[in-house]
């Protein structure tokens, strides 16, 4: 174990219902799986190139083999590895990822939410979770995302959690098929005040339940 994991954090509350982060667990085969099958539209374009078709990868017998791979990372201090809650039911992934430690202190974070609830502030408040536990428990200074720059709500998600804009990653990633521009954002400890959800709270993005 190392600090911050395993993690719970929230719940707090936004339109969509009432959010909360707990590490992946086996038993989210079915429920991964066929969300990732039924919002292939919605989650393609954003997501690293992956070997074979949408459908092989995503098919729910893969779960057990990349669960194993994400609680190994996470064992070894690398990765928390969180699945999103809504009102208790899966609602998509949120990772913080290459947690490095010594003077670097960094992460990164990323996340999905299934296309049902778009719009109902459930990234963001997810979001503002997971920084407020990088920046707590975990013990970090910096997190850092990328994005590419035609995805918009995701975008406006890093923003509004107060990440700030630092620069453009030419070809940084293989994402859907090319290596695709990414905007990099990053934030460090000293830039949030109080923490990440109460900002949202104080801005009524959100609010405890
Ligand atoms: N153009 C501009 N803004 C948009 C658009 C759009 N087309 N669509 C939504 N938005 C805005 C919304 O207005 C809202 O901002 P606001 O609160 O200022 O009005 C924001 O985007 C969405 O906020 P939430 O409701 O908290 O987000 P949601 O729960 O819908 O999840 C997410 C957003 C994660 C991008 C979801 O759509 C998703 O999973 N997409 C596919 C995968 C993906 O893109 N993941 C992120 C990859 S980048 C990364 O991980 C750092």
């Amino acid at each position: 174990q190392h600090p911050g994991w395993p993690a719970r954090l929230g719940p707090v509350r936004v339109a969509a219902g009432e959010v909360s982060l707990r590490p992946v667990r086996l038993r989210d085969a079915a429920a991964w799986s066929r969300t990732r099958l039924r919002d292939r539209e919605h989650l393609e374009r954003w997501e690293p190139t992956g070997r074979g078709a949408w459908e092989a990868r995503n098919h729910v017998s893969n779960w057990p083999s990349l669960w194993s791979s994400l609680k190994a990372e996470a064992r070894r201090g690398a990765m928390i590895p969180l699945v999103i809650e809504v009102d208790g039911a899966f609602a998509g992934q949120l990772t913080i990822g290459n947690i490095v430690r010594g003077a670097l202190r960094s992460a990164w974070i990323g996340y999905w939410v299934t296309k049902d609830l778009g719009g109902g502030g459930v990234a963001t408040a997810a979001l503002a979770l997971g920084l407020d536990h990088c920046f707590g428990q975990v013990g970090l200074h910096r997190v850092e995302a990328t994005v590419r720059p035609e995805n918009l709500a995701s975008q406006a998600v890093l923003r509004n959690v107060g990440f700030r804009e630092e620069g453009l990653l030419r070809r940084y990633l293989d994402v859907d098929g090319a290596w695709r521009d990414h905007l990099l954002v990053g934030m460090t400890v000293e830039e949030v005040v109080g923490t990440v959800l109460d900002r949202l709270i104080r801005e009524g993005r959100a609010a405890l339940p």
